[in-house]
């Protein structure tokens, strides 16, 4: 049987901490999808389609991973790519309780698929989506903290 992982998240926009967890999911699973899903708590710079864009480009070399968007419960996604695992990085303690809540949740929406952390590089585990937009808009270097096409496309944002 093959092991299928969803790996989801906002990825407004998609960091070296998060291409950190999917390379090693990949190395761990079959089939990772990544998947962009709606945080209604966040208020996203980049549009849907365009993260979808960016972490294709930059998963292009990766043949077991696909990256697609889900206007839903992530457990249902999970449910239609036959998923039984969902993958989460952690990155320090500060992410636990956070983390917590979304896997109990899930848990109680659907109690066959298991959640499973990886922990970040130690290299990455300060990084952040929002840190990395707060840096780009004043202008600062982020060139060790996304790739090259992303680093792009947020200067042009800020442009
Ligand atoms: O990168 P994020 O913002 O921490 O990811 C959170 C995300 C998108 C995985 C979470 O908000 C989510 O699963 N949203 C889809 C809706 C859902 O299934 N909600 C119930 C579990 S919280």
């Amino acid at each position: 049987m093959s092991k299928i992982a969803v790996c989801p998240g906002s990825f407004d926009p998609v960091t070296y901490g998060h291409l950190d967890i999917i390379k090693r999911g990949a190395n761990v699973f079959d089939e990772v999808h990544v998947c962009v899903l709606n945080n209604s708590s966040k208020n996203p710079l980049f549009t849907v389609e365009e993260r979808c864009e960016l972490l294709r480009q930059v998963t292009a070399d990766i043949p077991n991973v696909k990256v697609e968007s889900f206007k839903g419960l992530l457990v249902d996604y999970a449910k239609e790519k036959k998923a039984n695992v969902i993958l989460r990085g952690l990155r320090a303690v500060s992410d636990f309780e956070y983390e917590m809540q979304i896997t109990s949740m899930n848990r109680i929406l659907e109690e066959n698929i298991e959640t499973f952390f990886m922990m970040t590089n130690n290299q990455y585990s300060f990084l952040s989506s929002s840190i990395v937009k707060e840096v780009a808009k004043y202008g600062g270097d982020i060139s060790e903290l996304v790739p090259k096409a992303v680093q792009e496309a947020l200067i042009e944002k800020f442009k």
